[in-house]
């Protein structure tokens, strides 16, 4: 058996039209435009990469987007007067602050200074309460996308056993938290669980999030399984050129999943389509206007 492979890049394409659609809708209908601020303190390489790609696709799908750019020797008080003025502004619905943070800025101080109804990230504590007592805020942008997939190829998740690795606070307690919404039964393992292999085993919904290139192996997966791969990591070949892989080991478990997500193309295209979802979610919300079905958990 072969696995049907989950492309998450064309579904996020479906899912930023999508969002497009209904933002035009808001402009034409009521003159407002969702905007989100992306704020990048210093100048570490990836995040420089991820914000580019963040302000291009907002803008692609008709938002505004405001990116500020601080030096890597920014105080805190500048940071937080910056989320204070992001705050207030009726322009701004969504902000998110790229981390990781420079080591001098408290990172958990700078979260809960967004204002929680513009957090599209969902990092803030009262979004964290929020999703763990299952009422509405706004959900981190990896663990729904892996949802949205889980849900468009399951269908009905409900009664399944859902096994989470990892125990992050931005995809692995999210991750369980959403699933048990859904009426999964859901274990989260991490590195000190005994017998790891053997819990993977019973799950018709693996959901990877370690961090560690192709540590999930193809005989730990149930025949069946869907399984959604959201690592991302570089490792060098033998050649001496690096490539891309998740944490599953993609050509092993492919010979045993029902269905999987590819490293690349998998999860990595769904996060920033919801980060889009969460920013026009957000600005449905501040003006009191329905939600779109669909983009939220
Ligand atoms: N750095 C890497 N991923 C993310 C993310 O999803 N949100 C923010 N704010 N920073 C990140």
């Amino acid at each position: 058996m072969t696995a049907q492979i989950i492309d998450g890049k064309a579904f996020a394409a479906t899912l930023r039209e999508k969002i497009a659609i209904h933002v035009a809708h808001l402009k034409r209908q009521y003159g407002i435009t969702p905007g989100l601020a992306v704020v990048l303190v210093g100048e570490d390489p990836a995040s420089q990469v991820y914000v580019r790609s963040k302000g291009k696709q907002t803008l692609e799908a008709g938002m505004n987007s405001y990116e500020h750019k601080l030096p890597a020797d920014t105080t805190e008080a500048e940071l937080l007067a910056l989320i204070g003025q992001l705050n207030a502004d009726p322009k701004v619905h969504g902000i998110l602050v790229q981390l990781p943070l420079p080591g001098h800025l408290d990172e958990a101080l700078v979260i809960n200074a967004i204002d929680s109804t513009k957090d599209v990230d969902g990092f803030h504590i009262s979004n964290a309460g929020l999703l763990a007592t299952g009422q509405k805020g706004m959900v981190p942008c990896t663990p729904l996308g892996c949802l949205i997939l889980l849900r468009e190829f399951c269908g009905s998740l409900s009664g399944l056993n859902a096994v989470v690795i990892g125990r992050s606070n931005i995809v692995g307690k999210p991750m369980a938290q959403l699933l048990l919404r859904d009426s999964c039964t859901v274990t989260v393992v991490h590195s000190r669980t005994r017998n790891l292999q053997e819990i993977v085993r019973g799950a018709d919904v693996v959901v990877a999030a370690v961090g560690r290139p192709l540590f999930v192996q193809g005989e730990w997966i149930k025949p069946g399984a869907t399984v959604i791969d959201v690592g991302i990591n570089r490792i060098e070949q033998s050649d001496g050129t690096t490539r891309l892989v998740g944490d599953v080991d993609f050509d092993s478990a492919k010979e045993v999943a029902g269905a999987i997500t590819p490293v690349p193309g998998g999860v990595g295209p769904m996060t920033i389509a919801c980060l889009l979802a969460n920013t026009l979610t957000a600005c449905c919300r501040m003006h009191s206007l329905p939600e779109p079905d669909g983009l939220t958990a």
